[in-house]
């Protein structure tokens, strides 16, 4: 058989298991899996000896270039995707947020001009409804379109994207019938309206400053929404997946709807198992300002703990990066900084870092968690989230030890600060492959912005979760390759 490249000798993951050897792939796709694949005359060798080889990372919570809280998200699909594919990311779903009075169609157009020309990576994107009187007749339209994975915010009534119940239930209607899902960003609007009115005075502002971030957003906000849309979700019928959960709260709520059978879904963000909301105490600590905010130690030990349980599917950023000149817009009121981290650059690290090498979770686990369970409840698989003959060659090859500083000045991303800074972290891609192409080598880019391809779908949810496993090896596969399993675990 003759292949492109062969990626030689590394210990390679995929769903079956974990084998030490070799991946054919010709033109954009994995040809075989094999202990001994034979290069011809004009194949490429790259050499994995010692490293982990692992399916290409989605990253299935981006927003690049968005207008949000009076400025525009610092990434665009240029240095967000540069900056994803040194941290072994393949591709990103982004939001696609309609601006004042327009469709969902044109909402689509503005992102595919958005990523045309500069993604360097595959990508497509989530359909936000923001005004559901006008964009409920719109959704049938946009499933033809190729987009299957819709979006509705529980807050952010200033951006004019809230979304009331009559919405919520609505489109879930609607995703029952289509068989699509619905993403939420589940926080309680009028409590946390209630509670941030409450903290606004010039007093308490000088005396608490970004710690009023935190303190008017406590569990119960993001846990009684949960809770809310999960019942319109077991009433419905339609699918479900909650978006950046943050709270112990949260997960023991979706854990006990999925063992109701209700069709709800869990993605957590990386800075939610990192991170705790002690970082507000610092001088800068208004730079961490997200939405949700960072929690308790105790919630990121709950959430670890979702991974492992299969309440939390998956692992994502939610990047959404702003400079330092950006987040000093809050000039000492906390209701005015950007909210949002840069994170697609230090995804992988940071959960193979904390995750694996710090003991909570096995390779096989983060792969599952970072690429096969985002394909698939995503309605990417099995082109995208496996290593499996026929799958595209989207690739990420690590160094298992060793590390690399987080130093914003030589990375991608365009943020001049990172939650992260100074941390020793394994896992950068020595090299990524998307689509058969090296767009990393020796840790730098490589690729040419414009290469990725928007990519369009048919499903999601668990539907999509259940689809058949790729088909087993060739002829060229070793009795040491891992024979692909009848029936993937779904989304656990
Ligand atoms: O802080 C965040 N997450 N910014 C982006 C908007 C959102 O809610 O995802
Ligand atoms: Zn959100
Ligand atoms: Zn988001």
């Amino acid at each position: 058989m003759r292949f492109d490249r062969i990626i030689k000798g590394g210990n390679v993951v995929t769903p079956a298991g974990t084998f030490t050897g070799d991946v054919g792939i010709l033109g954009e796709k994995i040809a075989a899996l094999g202990t001994d694949l034979e290069a011809t005359p004009g194949t490429q060798v790259i050499d994995a000896t010692g490293h982990h080889v692992l399916p290409g990372i989605l990253d299935v919570h981006v927003h690049l270039a968005l207008p949000f809280c009076g400025t525009i998200s610092a990434d665009d699909y240029r240095t967000g995707t540069r900056a994803g594919a040194r941290g072994g990311v393949t591709t990103v779903i982004d939001f696609a947020i309609p601006y004042a009075g327009d469709s969902l169609d044109q909402a689509a157009d503005n992102w595919m001009k958005k990523a045309e020309g500069k993604s360097l990576i595959d990508y497509t994107f989530h359909i936000c409804i923001t005004r559901w009187n006008e964009h409920k007749s719109q959704i049938k339209g946009m499933i033809d379109r190729g987009f299957t994975t819709f979006k509705e915010f529980m807050i952010y009534e200033s951006e004019g994207w809230q979304s009331d119940d009559r919405a919520l239930f609505g489109t879930l209607e609607q995703m029952r019938e289509h068989g699509t899902m619905l993403l939420v960003h589940a926080e309680s609007a009028r409590v946390l309206d209630e509670l941030i009115a409450r903290n606004h005075t010039p007093e308490l502002m000088a005396r608490y400053g970004a710690r009023l971030h935190p303190m008017t957003r406590p569990n119960f906000v993001e846990a009684e929404a949960i809770e809310r849309v999960v019942h319109w979700c077991e009433v419905t019928g339609g699918q479900l997946y909650i978006v950046h959960m943050s709270t112990a709260e949260g997960s023991d709520i979706v854990r006990a709807a999925q063992a109701r059978g209700v069709p709800v879904l869990a993605e957590t963000c990386a800075q939610y198992l990192v991170l705790d909301d002690s970082v507000f105490e610092r001088e800068d600590g208004h730079l961490f300002a997200c939405c949700p905010q960072v929690k308790k130690p105790k919630d990121v030990e709950r959430l670890w703990q979702g991974l492992r349980g299969g309440e939390v599917s998956v692992v994502s950023t939610d990047t959404c990066t702003f400079t330092r000149e950006q987040k000093a817009m809050w000039n000492g009121d906390w209701t005015k900084i950007p909210m949002g981290l840069p994170g697609l650059e230090t995804l992988l690290p940071l959960v193979y870092t904390h995750g694996v090498l710090g003991g909570r979770m096995t390779l096989e686990e983060m792969s599952l968690k970072l690429s096969t369970n985002p394909a698939r409840i995503m309605g990417l698989y099995p082109k995208k989230g496996a290593i499996a003959v026929g799958a595209d060659a989207d690739l990420a090859i690590i160094h298992p030890t060793a590390v690399l500083p987080v130093t914003p000045s030589s990375m991608e991303t365009n943020a001049d600060w990172s939650p992260y800074e100074g941390w020793q972290l394994a896992g950068f891609a020595r090299t990524t492959l998307s689509r058969g192409e090296v767009i990393v080598d020796q840790y730098s880019v490589v690729g040419r912005e414009g290469r990725g391809q928007w990519l369009p779908r048919t499903t999601a949810g668990l539907q999509a979760a259940r689809m058949p496993s790729p088909p087993p090896p060739t002829a060229d596969t070793q009795s040491k390759v891992p024979r692909p399993r009848p029936e993937p675990v779904g989304a656990r």
